[in-house]
């Protein structure tokens, strides 16, 4: 059983179609080991608890800078034996070291169909704002893996939705999430913990057969 740490900062619908995937047993092979916050108003702190799940605040304004809080953050999870690190609106960019610790082990979910609208300052709901600034039709979801460069790591799973006259950044993030984040994740999630997934020599990834 692969361990599981969800890292978050704010509502954590993410994280909860995580949690109703692995109630259904469509997590396979994996299980919610941590949620860890970076804000301790985060309202995926009570999803956390009112699954049993056990939770950790860390604090960025704890700590004298980003490099020691990422590598703080690199520590717990170690001590705790995770495998696998997701990225559910986790808003805070993480280091080199961080991404380096833990190699095609980290997971993130972005707004938007990479390589549009993603990069430092794409997130939340600026990343809708610019996509209907932009005028684009469709737009989506990307999980991938996270790697040194921001949002730039292998992409395992996308998801297209449609851009709707008279959508409004809250009701398209709204869309986005319904239609394609809360089902790409916990898919992508399964994947890695079933060890589907491979990434080659040119950072494409390659989804294994499912296993008899
Ligand atoms: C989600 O839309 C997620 O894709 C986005 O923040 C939202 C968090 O919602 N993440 C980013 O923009 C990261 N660049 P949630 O807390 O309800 O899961």
């Amino acid at each position: 059983m692969k361990r599981i740490a969800v890292l978050v900062s704010g509502g954590g619908t993410n994280l909860q179609a995580l949690i109703d995937a692995q109630k259904r047993g469509e997590i396979h092979n994996g299980e919610i080991a941590l949620v860890l916050s970076s804000s301790s108003k985060a309202y995926a702190l009570t999803r956390a608890e009112e699954n049993g799940i056990s939770s950790l605040v860390m604090r960025k304004r704890d700590f004298p800078d980003r490099d020691a809080y990422s590598a703080a953050l690199a520590e717990t999870l170690t001590e705790r034996n995770i495998d696998l690190v997701v990225l559910a609106g986790f808003m805070l960019i993480l280091t080199e070291n961080f991404a380096k610790a833990f190699p095609n082990r980290i997971i993130n979910v972005h707004p938007a169909l990479i390589p549009s609208f993603c990069g430092e300052g794409f997130y939340g709901l600026h990343v809708h704002e610019a996509a209907l600034k932009a005028g684009v039709k469709l737009t989506g979801a990307t999980v991938h893996f996270v790697n040194e460069v921001c949002d730039g790591g292998p992409i395992i799973l996308q998801g297209a939705v449609a851009v709707k006259e008279g959508d409004t950044p809250e009701i398209l993030q709204k869309r986005v999430m319904e239609e394609a984040e809360w089902k790409l994740l916990p898919k992508a999630v399964s994947y890695f913990c079933e060890d589907r997934l491979s990434v080659d020599e040119n950072g494409i990834v390659h989804i294994a057969e499912e296993k008899e």
